[in-house]
């Protein structure tokens, strides 16, 4: 039978990212939690929201967690915590997500941007001495896909430097580097609920892990105008408060996080064995002594473009995560960078494609992937 969907229109469509089975498996938890802060009519800064503080925090191996509104105000604030302040540098991959960056143009900082390791697609701590500069104020390393970057290298530079170090953690909840967890190795760590993130909320959510008292001390502040004291402000601050119905849904979702990040390593050990067979495209890397949480299964390939419309044709779902590295972004034309100013992560752009992935896909269908990439590569 073929599995051409032009020639078969009743085939099964496998989307790069389903939320449904999840909820099919633990609505009734979900609705029970939501229910419980229903009834106890308490929306903001709760003990929905102070228990899961306090099981985030344990969860990343650290003595703090500050709930706040999402990802990227957890930047924000861990960066401004941290001291940074207009008109400092923040160095950091040019490889991520936007907010890595935006994060540090809220503040009006200017990110400056570091190459990555082509293998692993995170921040290569060898840059981190040619971009260094007097007015460098701190590090972001971003843990992308939900693989560690080598951390040793850039907590030493750090160390040495006298420079803060922010995890954004937002793809790597639950990962390890040599039986550590991300999140417990810079001053602060940040991490996103986002919906489609490993632990996501049903809206935005974030939260900063640390384990230093003054950080999270001063974030508390932050996240809730400035104020120390009921309706005392000693400086500005936002509005960035993480609401109880997400916390009561992030709680009952952690309790299955260990189960799905177990499925998420099996589904991409298979997907790994099964493109043992196919030339042309590069699985993921998870060096030794790291443990890859598979946010996302991103394989490369020099004609991602037209593999992409393969796959589409196959009603088969995949994502490029990201097509435009951050300096040649509009955002940041006024930095004055060029194509080629940090190829690996340009290189990356061009080729990277994220696959199907979720606890839930089962072993058919990664198979029904793989199968079609095959088809492409024979062509
Ligand atoms: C690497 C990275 N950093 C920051 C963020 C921002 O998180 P949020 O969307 O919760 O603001 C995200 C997620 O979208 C991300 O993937």
């Amino acid at each position: 039978m073929s599995t051409n969907p032009q020639a078969n229109p009743g085939v099964e469509a496998i989307p790069q990212f389903d939320l449904a089975p999840q909820y099919a498996a633990i609505g009734r938890e979900i609705r029970t939690a939501v229910e419980r802060v229903l009834s106890s009519q308490q929306f903001v800064l709760g003990r929905e929201g102070a228990a899961l503080e306090e099981e985030i925090a344990a969860l990343c191996g650290v003595s703090h967690g500050v709930g706040v509104a999402s990802g990227t105000d957890a930047l924000i604030l861990a960066l401004c915590a941290c001291g940074v302040q207009a008109g400092d540098e923040v160095l950091l991959p040019a490889s991520t997500f936007v907010a890595t960056g935006s994060a540090v143009s809220a503040l009006g900082a200017k990110p400056v941007f570091a190459d990555i390791r082509p293998e692993t697609y995170n921040l290569d701590a060898s840059e981190l001495a040619r971009r260094v500069t007097p007015r460098t104020r701190a590090i972001i390393v971003v843990h992308l896909y939900g693989l560690a970057a080598d951390i040793d290298p850039i907590v030493s530079f750090a160390k040495s430097h006298k420079l803060p170090l922010i995890e954004d953690n937002a793809q790597a909840i639950g990962s390890a580097y040599k039986g550590r967890r991300t999140g417990s190795f810079g001053d602060a760590a940040c991490l996103s609920f986002y919906p489609t993130k490993n632990l996501g909320a049903y809206g935005d959510a974030g939260m900063v892990v640390s384990n230093s008292g003054e950080i999270a001390t001063r974030i508390r502040t932050l996240r809730n105008h400035g104020q120390t004291g009921k309706y005392l402000s000693s400086e500005p601050g936002w509005n960035s408060r993480l609401d109880e119905i997400q916390a009561a849904v992030l709680r009952v979702k952690l309790r299955h996080l260990s189960d799905w990040q177990h499925a998420r390593r099996s589904n991409a050990a298979e997907y790994t064995r099964l493109l043992q067979q196919v030339p042309g495209v590069m699985p993921p890397f998870e060096p030794e002594g790291f443990e890859h949480v598979y946010h996302q299964y991103t394989i490369r390939s020099e004609q991602r473009d037209a593999l992409q419309q393969h796959l589409a044709a196959r009603k088969i779902g995949s994502t490029v995560y990201y097509p435009h590295p951050l300096h040649l972004q509009p955002l940041y034309a006024h930095l004055g960078h060029k194509a080629g100013d940090f190829p690996h992560a340009e290189r990356a752009a061009q080729e990277v494609l994220s696959l199907p992935m979720y606890p839930e896909l089962r072993k058919d269908q990664i198979a029904r992937v793989v199968e079609a990439i095959a088809e492409f590569v024979k062509c």
